[in-house]
């Protein structure tokens, strides 16, 4: 497996190099990535190179057995490049320039910036490409961190009115789509439209500003493919990837990772001010980047400190770091690397904890780190190369998010929350998932939920059609087919193209105060059981075929369906017409599974704040119990097992240490 750390060799004098190499050594380091910041390192002045002190830290590695990532250095551009090129920084939504000081200060629709990116990645690929201790190649750094997707600079407004123009033919189709009649939009020329920035309200043109989201994401992958050719063609056998943010959504990142030989993500439990970090995070997005390419991925960036900007965040308690990585392995991670290997003593992230502290001594991060890499060692040919074999996909929708970011529609209601309620659910019942993108064929899934789908694409609706007709389960919910892919409402009556797979319609609804529920009922005409609710948002539904599962309890839609069941074909269609509390959505969803013969991870019972993860081959299943709890659990085993960890068999009860991981490995259960 491999297993490293992300290291800035350009951060420390050389003296200190052949240190770290051994202690990396010592660690079981056997991959770094190097260098994804570093352009004024290799061109200090323009056309001005110097390489060798990358070539001695690649060749210093090597010598310690080291691999290394490359990564280029497009994220950071610098300053001489700048000052050439003052109209490369990117602009506000008030037409103010982001200028110097940070880094992912550039647009990506700079032409020559385009081509400068370029110039930089050959001749690093030319240099490095075909070395024997290069293992792959990370293009930039997080495409879109820090708010840099999305700039209003004029390069930007007239490569938007390209791609208009290319999407629509002509303008009075683009007039068409976004209805511009109102308040007096319409265009006569591609040359007169705007792009989405500073007006007197911030209300554009839902159209207009969907495309826009749209063609910023584009814009951020056609910037990308300009370094994969490159590397295809200077490189051509080594691997490339970028490290993708999980949640992060002004980039549409299955687009953005198709032409990458495999996804890479950075996860930083820690990085929020509450007290504890909530694993469910991690595994969602670690589920997200399995799902970008459906293969095992790695973890480019593994907190492995403090993190810190301006403050400094919480500390990872002992054992954290070796269950963070266990998690990240039980959801599909096939490489781990650490952020940071040292502290650094200067700069914006000096308060950003590596593996060393800031005066170089290893302790108990290093510590936990190397005992961790140890296990892993051992372990992990076994499942290396694996999946969860997930039998429910959650569908990831970033035009639906988009259009839900650009019109919320329920105070406080986002697209993402809503989508986490689902991966609550599967999470606490250790039902594994896959979330993929809205053109992933169904047809391996037993269960497939599609979070607020409002813009009804023709072929995804057609997909699910086909789906549920050839015995799939299909969850819906409310604001479903609403909208047309333009953004436009749709015309015919709600759900619109689901109507006949749902078998119902929307007579009427509303949205309800943030906070606010109303009791929802299992049983028609009684009260509801306690934390039994739905809120966001009240659907009124009439049947058309389909038969209610749950009823509301108050309010003047009382005793109308909260939730509906459709069988449709050989497969059934479910509607949620609100956001059911957490206590109904387990409720519901139990059902649910039960319908669609969907089934938790058999064998282990584990109380609340136990995860249970699955990688299997097929031949043997790999049980990953993480407790992340800080009191000590037991778990109840059907059957003894075998734990890899401790290389004990288990049996009966088995107390599992707060903060503790058991890895299971026992025969698949097989399935028809
Ligand atoms: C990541 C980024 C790294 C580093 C780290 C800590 O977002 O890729 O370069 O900045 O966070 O901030």
């Amino acid at each position: 497996m491999l297993y490293g750390v992300c290291y800035y060799p350009e951060h420390w004098p050389k003296e200190r190099w052949p240190i770290d190499a051994a202690l990396m050594r010592e660690a079981g380091v056997n991959v770094v990535r190097i260098a994804e910041f570093a352009w004024s390192k290799m061109e200090p002045r323009p056309g001005e190179y110097d390489w060798s002190w990358l070539d001695e830290i690649i060749a210093l590695l090597e010598a310690n057995g080291i691999e290394v990532v490359l990564g280029t250095p497009t994220a950071t551009p610098p300053k001489w490049l700048m000052d050439r090129h003052p109209d490369l920084y990117m602009k506000d939504a008030q037409g103010h320039t982001r200028g110097f000081g940070n880094r992912r200060h550039y647009c990506y629709n700079h032409a020559e910036y385009r081509r400068l990116s370029a110039d930089i990645v050959e001749r690093m690929a030319r240099r490095y490409g075909g070395h024997a201790n290069v293992a792959a190649w990370q293009i930039d750094n997080e495409f879109g961190c820090t708010d840099t997707v999305r700039c209003y600079c004029d390069h930007c407004r007239q490569a938007f009115q390209r791609w208009l123009r290319n999407k629509y033919g002509e303008i009075g189709k683009l007039n068409e789509a976004w209805g511009t009649v109102f308040w007096s939009h319409i265009y006569n020329s591609w040359e007169e439209v705007v792009l989405p920035a500073y007006t007197v309200f911030p209300m554009h043109n839902p159209g207009l500003h969907l495309d826009y989201m749209r063609f910023a994401s584009d814009a951020v992958a056609e910037y990308q493919q300009v370094q994969v050719d490159v590397l295809r063609r200077e490189s051509p056998d080594k691997p490339i990837t970028h490290n993708f943010m999980g949640y992060f959504a002004e980039v549409d990142a299955f687009r953005l990772a198709e032409p990458l030989d495999f996804a890479s993500w950075d996860n930083y439990p820690n990085l929020h001010f509450d007290e504890k970090a909530d694993p469910l995070n991690s595994a969602v997005q670690h589920d997200m980047t399995w799902g970008l390419k459906r293969q095992p991925f790695w973890v480019m960036e593994q907190q492995s400190g403090s993190p810190g900007g301006n403050f400094i965040f919480a500390m990872p308690k002992p054992g954290e770091l070796r269950r963070w990585t266990y998690q990240a392995v039980a959801h599909g991670a096939d490489a781990i690397l650490y952020f940071r290997w040292r502290t650094c003593l200067f700069g914006a992230e000096q308060y950003w904890h590596g593996l060393l502290p800031h005066d170089g001594i290893p302790g108990r991060r290093y510590e936990e780190a190397k005992r961790t890499g140890e296990e892993l060692q051992r372990l992990s040919g076994r499942w290396l190369g694996t999946g969860a074999g997930a039998e429910v996909a959650v569908i990831r929708s970033y035009d639906n998010e988009w259009a839900m970011d650009i019109q919320p529609q329920s105070f406080g209601h986002r697209y993402m929350a809503h989508f986490k309620q689902y991966c609550r659910y599967f999470y606490d019942r250790h039902i594994p998932v896959e979330i993929v993108s809205p053109d992933m064929p169904l047809g391996r899934y037993r269960l497939v939920v599609v979070p607020h789908d409002m813009l009804t694409h023709p072929a995804s609706a057609a997909a699910l059609h086909a789906y549920a007709a050839a015995g799939g389960t299909v969850v819906l919910d409310f604001r479903a087919g609403i909208k047309r892919p333009d953004n436009r409402m749709e015309e015919r009556t709600i759900p619109g193209a689901y109507r006949d797979l749902l078998g119902l319609r929307v007579a009427d609804y509303g949205s309800l105060r943030q906070g606010d529920t109303r009791p929802v009922t299992l049983v028609r005409g009684d009260t509801a059981a306690e934390g039994h609710g739905g809120g966001v948002w009240y659907d009124i539904v009439e049947l058309e075929g389909a038969e209610a599962v749950a009823w509301y309890a108050s309010d003047f839609f009382a005793d109308t369906p909260a939730v509906t069941r459709h069988a449709y074909g050989s497969g059934t269609a479910y509607y949620m017409a609100t956001e059911p509390t957490p206590a109904l959505m387990d409720a519901l969803m139990d059902r649910i599974c039960e319908g669609a013969q969907v089934e938790p991870i058999a064998g282990i019972a584990a109380p609340p704040g136990v995860e249970i993860a699955r990688r299997t081959n097929g031949e043997k299943d790999f049980l990953f119990v993480m407790n992340h709890d800080e009191h000590s659990a037991t778990l109840a085993l059907e059957e003894p097992l075998d734990e890899l960890i401790q290389g004990v068999r288990h049996a009966g009860s088995v107390r599992i240490e707060a903060g503790g991981v058991h890895v299971y490995e026992r025969a698949s259960l097989r399935r028809d």
